[in-house]
This record gives structure tokens, sequence and C-alpha cells, in this order.
């Protein structure tokens, strides 16, 4: 695995065609994550200015948190992942002979473990298979390409550590391609930055490219529930590593034994969400900008939302994005559902 890393949209399409003409694996990483410690610092001390504070979810994907997040998604309760596992390897095979021969690309890849029916199905229908990852974590980028390239030595793999948006102007010159977006990730947007997250992915594709959407359903509040508050308390781990990191990279000095973490579904939002919750009076500072936020016992941060969807509604939206469904999957169960959708003009 090579890497390199790049800025601005002519050195990607370079260094992407580059990397394809030349067979090469490699990890690019985007000019965007040139400083990680001062954006999370930057966007913790907006969040908490905020009232109510609003953190942003994606800084839960450190190395750790990218770990305890694939812990996550084997535990007995949080039913997504597997649901999903099981809709992909049941039509992975129709959703390649749907397609034709494209570029993958991946948002949010992480492990890449539930991406490999895809890679299969495309790998016993075409040649040159290229899969693009993007994902926030460059751990997580590596370990999966590594492992891609042991299993698939014939994909070739060109990861770019980024964020969502550094991978739009790629989307523009790997045409033909599927984009695919699991995991029901899309979720973690408000409508807000939904609406600007589809339309800059539908400005990007070309009419013919095609989008693998994933979303989770709206379902009884106690599967909801006890998804994201698992009897092993890896959930609550991962939440607490927001603040474990706050630590680490930040200075920020909270008493982790005095935040809890909390997770409801919001039946009038239909979203469930997460919060810390502090437990005694305190005090969070940032030294390095000499700013500090008091809080008091009782009060609550918020990290992340996970909206549940409707299919007919998800459908409905993307049609007004040129976004037109060609198969919709679910499990017996309609917990899940996945979506593959068409662009046209
Ligand atoms: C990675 C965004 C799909 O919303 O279910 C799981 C994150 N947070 N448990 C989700 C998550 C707590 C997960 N996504």
């Amino acid at each position: 695995m090579h890497y390199a890393a790049y800025s601005g949209f002519q050195r990607l399409t370079e260094c992407f065609n580059d990397a394809l003409e030349k067979h090469k694996n490699i990890v690019l990483q985007a000019g965007s994550l040139q400083d990680p410690v001062g954006d999370f610092e930057t966007s913790v001390a907006n969040s908490l200015k905020q009232s109510p504070p609003v953190l942003e979810c994606r800084f839960l994907y450190d190395a750790r948190g990218s770990s305890l997040y694939e812990q996550i998604t084997k535990q007995p309760e949080y039913y997504p992942t597997r649901t999903e596992a099981a809709i992909l390897q049941k039509n992975a095979a129709e959703i390649s002979t749907l397609t034709g021969p494209c570029t993958l690309i991946e948002l949010g890849s992480g492990s890449s473990i539930k991406t490999d029916y895809l890679l299969s199905a495309y790998q016993s229908r075409y040649t040159n298979i290229c899969y693009t990852p993007i994902d926030i974590s460059a751990n997580a980028l590596k370990d999966a390409g590594r492992s891609i390239i042991q299993q698939r030595p014939q994909v070739q793999v060109v990861g770019i550590h980024g964020t969502y948006a550094d991978s739009f102007p790629l989307i523009r010159c790997a045409s033909p391609s599927l984009i695919i977006f699991l995991g029901s990730t899309i979720g973690n947007f408000t409508p807000e930055e939904e609406r600007i997250f589809w339309s800059d992915i539908a400005q990007n594709m070309q009419v013919g490219d095609h989008f693998l959407l994933g979303v989770d359903l709206v379902k009884d509040t106690e599967i909801l529930d006890a998804a994201y508050n698992d009897k092993k308390g890896v959930t609550a781990q991962f939440t607490r590593n927001y603040f474990v990191r706050m630590n680490r990279e930040l200075l920020s000095a909270i008493d982790l034994d005095k935040i809890a973490h909390v997770a409801f579904f919001n039946p009038a939002r239909e979203q469930m969400e997460i919060y810390i919750e502090f437990l005694s009076d305190q005090t969070i500072t940032l030294p390095a900008l000499q700013q500090s936020f008091s809080f008091t016992r009782g009060e609550r941060i918020m990290l992340e939302i996970s909206r549940k969807f409707r299919l007919n509604k998800v459908m409905e939206n993307l049609s007004s994005y040129g976004l037109h469904p060609l198969r919709t999957y679910t499990d017996e169960q309609d917990w899940f559902g996945l979506l593959l959708l068409e662009k046209q003009e």
C-alpha cells in the first residue's frame, strides 16, 4: 500500500488517474485533514459555545472509536449491520448486473467488511475492479485496504483519507461509478445537512451513475433503544471515547467518571439521540484556546443523531435530485432498507 498526500481537485484527479494507469494500491490523504488536532479543537470550541451544545459526530471515529464501532456492530442488540449484510449478500449479484462494470466508491467505508459481498459479485462478472473507499479514520482505511489486497489481489484499491466532501471531485472523474453509502450513516445528518449532501452528490454524478444507499427503518422503540444501549456497554464506551479523545488531544481535563452515555428514540423526529450527561458540575477547558465551558449536573451534550427512515419518503425525496430507484431491498422484518438508485437527467 502506497501513501501520498494531495490538495486540490487537480492533484486528486492526477493522483487518481496515475494510480489507475500504474495499477497502484494507494491511500491518498486529503488536504482537508492536514491539521487534525486543530480541526478537532475548533470544532469542539464552536460546538460547546452553542446552546444547546451539539458536538460533531465525525470526531467519534479516531482509531479507538473506529474499533469500538466495529465492536458495536457485533453486539446482539445492534441489528443494523447484520441485517444490512444479509440483504447485501442476497442481492449483490443482481446489483452488479444492474450497474454494469464501474468504479466502486464507498463513503465512510470503515472496515469494508460488508462491501466484500459486492467486491465478490463484481469480480465474478467483470475484470479490472477499482475500489475507492473514503474514510475519516486512517487506521480503518489502511487495515481495510490491506485485507482486501490480500484476499483479492486483482482488485485495485485507491483509498481517500478524508471527509465526504473530499470525495465529490473524485465522483466526477471516476464515472461510470457506483457510490456506496451503507450502514444508514446518512441518518447522522440533520435534514438540512442531508439536503446539502444530496445536492452535492447529484451535481457530481453523471447520468447513468448509480448510488447504493443503506437506511435503517422506523420500528418499535424498544428495539431501537436496545440497539443503542447494548448490555455490554460498548456503545457507552464509544460515546465516552469522544471525551477520552478530548482529554488526550486537547487536554480538556474532563472527569470521565462523572459523565454518562444516554441514548433514546425521539418519536416526534423519528431519530435516535445520543448524549453524554454530566453526573456532577464540570468545567471543560481548552487550554490552547484559553477557553472554558461550565456545565451543571444533569446537563447533556448531544453527540449524534441517528435518523430512522420510511422507504417511500426516501424514494420521493431522492427523485427530486434525479436519483431514481431501480430496486429496493429489505429483510423479512422490514428493519433495514437498501436502495439502488440511478442518476437520470
Ligand atoms: C455508524 C452512524 C451508522 O447511527 O447506528 C452506533 C453509529 N452510534 N451506535 C448508527 C452508532 C452508536 C451508527 N452509524
